[in-house]
C-alpha cells in the first residue's frame, strides 16, 4: 500500500475488494454558526421524512433520503474545509486528534475539515467502527466533539472514490507514486562527494540528521550506516519512491518526508523533531531527472517544457517560457542563469511565442541557439535552462530559508553540510555561513568592531571541498561540485 500523509489528511491507496466504513463526525464550533444551523436542521428533516417513509413501508423514499444524508455529509466535509482559513482556534483544538488518526491502524484515510471529521476505515481487530470513534474522543479529550456522528458501511471502491474527491491533488500525488514505485528500480543517480558530505557530519548512533535532498538515498544510505537515524525529505515522488526501495530493510532509522526543504522546520516540528545534530544538501537536479524526456529539464532529449521537481506542482516552465513579461524573462535568464545575451533572448523568446506557443525543450533551445551560435563546449542553452529551472522551482527562495530553518534546528555541536553545482548557489552559501560565523562586525566609520548579533557557529571548511580527480573520472558531472559545512556552537 502506498499513502501519503499531511496534518489533516492521511490518503492511503485502498486494497482492491472488501468492506470499509465511513464515520462522519461533527466538531462544534467549529464552523460558522449559521451554516451549522442550517445543516443542522436540512439533516432533521431528512431524517424524520425518512422515519415516516419506513413506517409507511416506502422503501424507495427511504433510499432516496439516505442519499440525500450522505450527500449533505459530504458536502458538510467539503464546504467545512473550505472554512479552515477562517477559523485558527478550530484547529489548535484538533491537534490531538490528528494523532488519535494517524496512530490508529484500522484508519485508512481521514479528511479533518474546520467542521467535521470524516474517516474511513476497515476492521483490523475485534473493534468495532463505534469503539474506534470512542477511542479517538478519549485520545482527543479537547477536540470540539459534537457528539454526532454517522457511520455507514462501503465497498473500498466507494471508500477510494470519496477520498479522490476530498483529496484530489493529494490522491494525485499517492497516485504518481504508486506509478513511480513501479520504476524506482531504474533511478540511477551517483552520489557526488558521499564520504566527504557526510563524514563532515559526524554521524553516530543516537544522531538525528536531515537529509533535506534525499534523491535515491545515496548519502541517507551512509548516514544510515553509520548508525544515524534520517529524515530525508524529497519533493519528488519518483525520488523518494527510489530511495524507499534503495533502503528498504536497512533500518527503522529512515524517515521519508514529501516536502519542500524550505520548509525543514515545520516539517520536522510537525512530526515531533525540534532539533537535529546535522543537515545535509546536495542540491540541484538528480540525474533521473536530467535524463528522462518527460519531466522537460534538458535540453539534449526533445521534451514538454515542464522542469518541476515536484510533478504536483502547478507552474511549469511553460508558462514561464510564454507568459512571462519580456522584461521578467530577461531578469530570470540574467540573474539565475547570469546569462549576458539575457535581453536579447528573452526578446527572440517573445517573438517566436507570438506565433504560438514554444511547448517542447527542443524548440526553446532552437530559440536559444537563433540568438547564440554554438561555440565551444558548453551547449548555448545550458545557462538559459539552469535560470529557467532555478525558477520554476524557486530555488533561490528554497535555499535561503533552508539555510536559516535548518540552522535554527541545529542543536550545539550539530553541523550542516550543504553541496552546491554552481556560483549563485555557492554565494548564498558561503555568505550565509560567514554571517553566522563572524564574530564581530567592522565598519571604517565605526571607532570599533562590534560584536556580531547572528554569530553562533564555526567554519569548519574555510575553502570549500571539491571532488577528486578519481570521483570526476568516474563522474563528470560532479565537476561543479562545492562542500562547505560549518558547526554551531
Ligand atoms: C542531487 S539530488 C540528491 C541526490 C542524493 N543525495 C543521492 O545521493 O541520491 C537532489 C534532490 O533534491 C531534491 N530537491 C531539490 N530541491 C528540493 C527542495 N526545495 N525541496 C525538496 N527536495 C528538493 C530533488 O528532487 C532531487 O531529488
Amino acid at each position: 500500500m502506498t499513502g501519503e500523509r499531511t496534518e489533516n489528511c492521511r490518503w492511503i491507496r485502498l486494497p482492491e475488494g472488501g468492506v470499509c466504513y465511513r464515520v462522519v463526525t461533527w466538531l462544534v464550533g467549529a464552523v460558522e454558526q449559521e451554516h451549522w444551523e442550517r445543516q443542522q436542521t436540512t439533516k432533521s428533516q431528512l431524517l424524520q421524512r425518512m422515519q415516516q417513509a419506513a413506517c409507511d413501508g416506502k422503501s424507495g423514499e427511504v433510499h432516496a433520503c439516505e442519499k440525500q444524508l450522505n450527500a449533505l455529509n459530504l458536502s458538510t466535509i467539503a464546504e467545512a474545509y473550505d472554512f479552515r482559513t477562517r477559523d485558527a482556534l478550530a484547529l489548535t483544538r484538533v491537534r490531538g486528534l490528528r494523532e488519535a488518526m494517524h496512530a490508529d491502524e484500522a484508519v485508512l484515510g481521514f479528511r479533518l475539515g474546520e467542521g467535521a471529521l470524516s474517516v474511513w476505515m476497515q476492521l483490523v481487530d475485534e473493534r468495532s467502527p463505534r469503539e474506534h470513534l470512542a477511542a479517538w474522543c478519549a485520545a482527543a479529550s479537547d477536540a470540539p466533539w459534537s457528539g454526532q456522528s454517522l457511520i455507514s458501511q462501503q465497498s473500498s471502491k466507494e471508500a477510494q472514490e470519496e477520498l479522490r474527491q476530498l483529496c484530489g491533488p493529494l490522491s494525485a500525488a499517492v497516485d504518481e507514486e504508486a506509478e513511480e514505485e513501479k520504476d524506482a528500480t531504474n533511478f540511477h543517480h551517483v552520489t557526488v562527494l558521499a564520504e566527504e558530505a557526510v563524514s563532515a557530519l559526524l554521524p553516530d548512533e543516537g544522531k538525528v540528521i536531515v537529509d533535506a535532498t534525499l534523491g535515491g538515498g545515496g548519502h541517507s544510505e551512509l548516514l544510515l550506516r553509520a548508525g544515524a537515524s534520517v529524515w530525508g525529505i524529497d519533493r519528488d515522488p519518483s525520488a523518494r519512491a527510489a530511495a524507499r526501495l534503495r533502503l528498504k530493510g536497512k533500518g527503522d532509522r529512515l524517515h521519508i518526508v514529501a516536502g519542500n526543504f524550505g520548509d525543514i522546520k515545520q516539517l520536522l516540528n510537525e512530526r515531533g523533531v525540534h532539533a537535529v545534530d546535522g543537515v545535509l544538501a546536495d542540491l540541484g537536479v538528480s540525474s533521473p531527472q536530467l535524463d528522462t524526456p518527460e519531466r522537460g529539464f534538458s535540453f539534449r532529449t526533445d521534451g514538454p517544457l515542464d522542469m518541476r521537481m515536484n510533478p504536483s506542482q502547478e507552474r511549469k516552465a511553460a508558462d514561464i517560457v510564454n507568459n512571462a513579461d519580456e522584461q521578467v524573462l530577461a531578469d530570470i535568464l540574467w540573474q539565475y542563469g547570469e546569462e549576458k545575451a539575457a535581453r536579447a533572448i528573452a526578446r527572440r523568446i517573445v517573438q517566436q511565442r507570438s506565433r504560438g506557443p514554444i511547448r517542447t525543450t527542443g524548440e526553446l533551445a532552437d530559440v536559444i541557439c537563433s540568438v547564440l551560435p554554438r561555440k565551444g563546449r558548453l551547449h548555448p542553452a545550458t545557462r538559459s535552462f539552469q535560470a529557467l529551472r532555478m525558477a520554476v522551482n524557486d530555488e533561490p527562495g528554497e535555499l535561503e530559508r533552508l539555510l536559516e530553518g535548518g540552522y535554527e534546528l541545529l542543536r550545539r555541536g550539530g553541523r550542516m553540510s550543504i553541496i552546491t553545482f554552481h556560483s549563485l548557489e555557492d554565494r548564498t552559501v558561503k555568505q550565509f555561513f560567514a554571517r553566522v560565523s563572524t564574530p564581530e562586525l567592522d565598519r571604517p566609520e565605526w571607532p570599533a568592531p562590534r560584536p556580531n548579533p547572528a554569530f553562533g557557529a564555526k567554519l569548519i571548511t574555510r575553502k570549500p571541498i571539491q571532488p577528486a580527480e578519481s570521483e570526476l573520472a568516474n563522474n563528470p558531472r560532479a565537476r561543479s561540485a562545492k562542500l562547505r559545512v560549518i558547526e554551531k556552537l
